[in-house]
């Protein structure tokens, strides 16, 4: 085992997804059987007793990779020497509340955020967003955070998206979801993104080489091209866009335990290595035509040295791809855009 612990910060862990969360860490379901790691949990004063009450919990699980758990309500406190920073905290919209006011709430929270961790993380942190709206947050955070921390440290999350397109998928094709390859993510975490297909495949279908690709499956089983075209423009696109309006009609309030699975897969993965591609949301450089410096998601892989994840370059992107990937990528610039004027960027 390796000696010295992991040091882990999760925000707004007297929420929901950070009680989720914090358990499988401290399980080492995240960075892994031989990774000793602190835990630094941050909350708001309103928060704190509920994070109180989980450490007392982590405590009871005598997990032996914990090595200590502090709950604060200071940033430069829960962000000090953090070499993995998990934002999860957010000011949720209420009835009545504007885009523009939703987006200044967060940049009250994720602009002072980022300068903490500019300020007393680890050299090396890395940082994923799930505090929506996650993509422009991470933007707020990672300008905040700047020249200290490069901006390609900050991530947002759309492995729940990818998570829930390959489900989806599973079902339909009726396959284990392991089966799946290659689906991507691309965009916003937002109703506007796009779960791309085009280039997935069924990992050992028939006994190919190289897998069969889900366009053909898909064909195969709904009785043809045009029929599958028709079920992922009118049922698979739109569901898995819209999964989280969904789980929220029918739980009552929104995703928690896939939330925070998700959030553990990409740190997970980032941190030791990807099979296949999956999907994040990453620092543009102007790859795809996505303006330089927005935070989207794309097909990324990381080989787990360390380099974090890198965008998959070189894909074919047909004209009806194009224009829903265009589509998002104008609602996150209108997103960073509105912060602009706020004055925060
Ligand atoms: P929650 O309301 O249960 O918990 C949020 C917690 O954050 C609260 O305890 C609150 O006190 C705390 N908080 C607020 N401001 C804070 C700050 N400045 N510093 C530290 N803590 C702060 O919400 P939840 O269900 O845990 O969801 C959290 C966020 O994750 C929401 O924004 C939600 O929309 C988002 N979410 C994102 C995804 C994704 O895939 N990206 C999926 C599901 C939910
Ligand atoms: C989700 O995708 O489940 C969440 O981002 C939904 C939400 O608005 O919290």
């Amino acid at each position: 085992m390796a000696s010295e612990p992991t040091t882990v910060t999760i925000t707004g862990a007297g929420g929901q997804i950070g009680y989720a969360l914090m358990f499988r860490i401290a399980a080492g379901d995240m960075l892994g059987p031989d990774r000793p790691v602190r835990l630094r949990l941050l909350e708001i004063p309103q928060g704190m007793r509920s994070a109180d009450g989980a450490a007392l919990e982590l405590q009871d699980c005598a997990f032996p990779l914990l090595h200590d758990v502090e709950v604060t309500d200071d940033p430069l406190t829960a962000f000090n020497g953090t070499r993995i920073a998990m934002l999860v905290g957010a000011r949720p919209r209420t009835a009545g509340m504007e885009r523009a006011d939703l987006l200044a709430a967060n940049a009250g929270i994720f602009g002072p955020q980022g300068d903490a961790i500019g300020a007393v993380a680890d050299d090396d942190v890395r940082v994923v967003v799930v505090g929506n709206p996650a993509n422009t947050n991470a933007l707020i955070a990672a300008a905040a955070a700047s020249p200290d921390v490069p901006a390609d440290r900050f991530t947002a999350l759309t492995r729940l998206d990818h998570n829930r397109a390959v489900g989806q998928l599973a079902e339909v094709l009726q396959v284990g979801p392991g089966e799946i390859a290659d689906v991507v993510i691309w965009g916003n975490h937002s109703a506007s993104q796009f779960p791309d297909v085009s280039h997935a495949t069924l990992r050992q279908a028939r006994g190919r080489e190289n897998g069969m690709p889900v366009l053909d499956a898909l064909a195969e089983r709904l009785g043809g091209r045009e029929a599958a075209t028709a079920w992922l423009d009118e049922v698979f696109i739109p569901r898995v866009a819209q999964r989280g309006a969904e789980i929220i009609d029918v739980r009552g309030s929104s995703s928690v335990a896939s939330a925070a699975n998700a959030a553990i897969d990409h740190v997970r993965d980032e941190q030791l290595g990807t099979r296949g591609v999956t999907s994040a949301a990453v620092l543009s450089r102007g790859e795809y035509g996505v303006p330089e410096g927005l935070v989207c998601s794309f097909p990324v892989t990381s080989r787990g040295d360390g380099e974090g994840y890198r965008i998959v370059e070189g894909l074919e992107v047909d004209d009806r791809a194009r224009g829903r990937i265009e589509a998002s990528v104008a609602e996150l610039v209108a997103e960073r855009d509105a912060v602009r004027d706020l004055g925060v960027l």
